[in-house]
């Protein structure tokens, strides 16, 4: 007999399969048992009867325990209360390993438990669907770049300069020289644009920031695209396009994860390109009609002010043109002020900040050349990278979307440290 998985099953009513999983959880009166059976591709129950099975088999289920793995021989029934459409009425089992007082009952747990036994939680309901939604935008991010021409390229994780400043940085030795950990493949990626045209990387980068926040991982994945020819206006464009796509993607192939993380889908639904755009400007003055006394033109918002802007729109909003002087050194000047730059956060709704930040480049090379010695950056290490605004240099924007982040916000969880297998936190490098 073909084992199948329990996400086939709709294929094979009637029929009788085998299926290898793990019981999550059971129930059973004096004649019947209801097991919750899991092999990753889904949730299936299976239901054994005494008078059918006999009192040998039946007893057998009865006394199997939470996490145990098995193979179940049943027959695939309708039944349309379940996720799947389907139900097992099961004619045999094979335990293949018995589980013994495994740790995460179905009870109430907190979390510092939890995260600590974070190798098994991964198994439970809920984070089972925000890690099928994470696949989901992984796999729509490759769709949506492949789909309009971008090429996928790997920055290296091993770097001797840094795009975001220098105070965040993870040092470490290679051999005899220092060398940081990657906190964004930028510098590599309009290294890339300028041969390949339009690309985009997606891969882990690391913030030595002191940020206990629910926004804020130490080790998070980072999608990042460049693109050679395109200005401030037109990323915007590609941006929304972007995020509208794996927001649809997500609705059109995870209706069942989000319904088991209760997420309200009418707020997901309306999130469709053109988003709307506040400037820097404006987001202050905004603010101070709020009653944010706390902030001046010229300071970075923080979450609550975030929040507050992303309040009166349902839609991410674009913040554009923040100061000169909060920003990077790599961001285009505004071609008619010397005090703002050619770049934009976007804020996702509902508290969940920023979850893009993104720029024109500066491809002057007197001006990258100054802009590096202001900001105090070695210039040797940035050598090759000025080297980019010598040999044919071209208006070019890009832009990285954190994933986690945007994972929280699809899913409407509170907090990242569920939106990745193994999160990275200030007081957690284990398991
Ligand atoms: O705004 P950031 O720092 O931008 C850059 O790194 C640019 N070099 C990207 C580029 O233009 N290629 O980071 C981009 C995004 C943020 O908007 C946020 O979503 C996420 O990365 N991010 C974090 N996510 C989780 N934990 C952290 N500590 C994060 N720091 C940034
Ligand atoms: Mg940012």
């Amino acid at each position: 007999m073909k084992t199948i998985m329990i996400h086939e099953m709709p294929d094979h009513v009637g029929e009788t399969v085998r299926i290898g999983a793990w019981l999550s959880n059971k129930r059973s009166s004096g004649k019947i048992a209801f097991l919750q059976l899991r092999d990753g591709s889904g949730f299936v129950q299976g239901v054994v009867v005494k008078d059918v099975v006999g009192d040998e088999l039946f007893a057998k289920a009865r006394s199997i325990h939470q996490e145990s793995s098995l193979y179940v021989t049943a027959e695939v029934t309708e039944d349309e209360r379940s996720s799947f459409g389907v139900e097992l009425q099961v004619k045999d089992i094979e335990i293949i390993h018995e589980a013994v007082d495994y740790p995460i009952t179905p009870k109430e747990h907190g979390t510092e438990f939890l995260m600590d036994n974070r190798h098994l939680w991964l198994r439970s309901r809920k984070q089972h669907a925000i890690m099928k939604i994470r696949n989901e935008i992984i796999r729509s991010t490759y769709e949506f770049f492949h789909m309009n021409g971008f090429v996928k390229v790997d920055p290296p994780i091993l770097t001797g300069s840094s795009p975001e400043g220098t105070s965040e940085l993870f040092h470490t030795k290679y051999f005899d020289e220092d060398a940081y950990l990657s906190q964004s493949g930028q510098l590599y990626l309009e290294a890339a644009a300028m041969a390949l045209g339009k690309v985009f990387s997606f891969g882990p980068t690391f913030r030595a920031e002191k940020s206990k926040t629910r926004r804020h991982l130490i080790e998070f994945w980072m999608i990042e695209p460049e693109m050679a020819f395109v200005q401030h206006e037109e990323s915007l464009e590609i941006q929304e396009q972007y995020v509208s796509h794996i927001v649809q993607s997500v609705l059109q192939n995870c209706p069942l994860e989000l319904e088991r993380l209760g997420r309200d889908l009418s707020k997901l639904e309306r999130i469709q390109a053109p988003f709307p755009r506040i400037t820097y400007d404006d987001a202050i003055k905004f603010l101070h009609e709020k009653g944010f006394d706390d902030i001046e033109w010229g300071d970075d918002f923080g979450a609550p002010h975030e929040t507050a802007i992303a309040e009166s729109f349902d839609m991410p909003v674009f913040i554009t043109h923040y100061p000169t002087g909060i920003k990077p050194f790599y961001m285009q000047p505004h071609p008619d002020r010397d005090d703002v730059v050619l770049c934009a956060d976007l804020i996702a709704p509902e508290g969940y900040g920023e979850i893009i930040g993104g720029s024109e480049r500066v491809y002057d090379y007197e001006l990258m050349k100054q802009r590096i010695q202001e900001h105090n950056l070695d210039e040797s290490a940035y050598q090759w990278y000025l080297e980019l605004s010598k040999y044919g240099a071209v208006p070019h924007s890009g832009f990285g979307l954190g994933l986690e982040r945007t994972v929280a916000w699809i899913s409407g969880v509170e907090h990242v440290r569920e939106t990745i297998p193994f999160p990275r936190l200030l007081n957690r490098l284990y398991p």
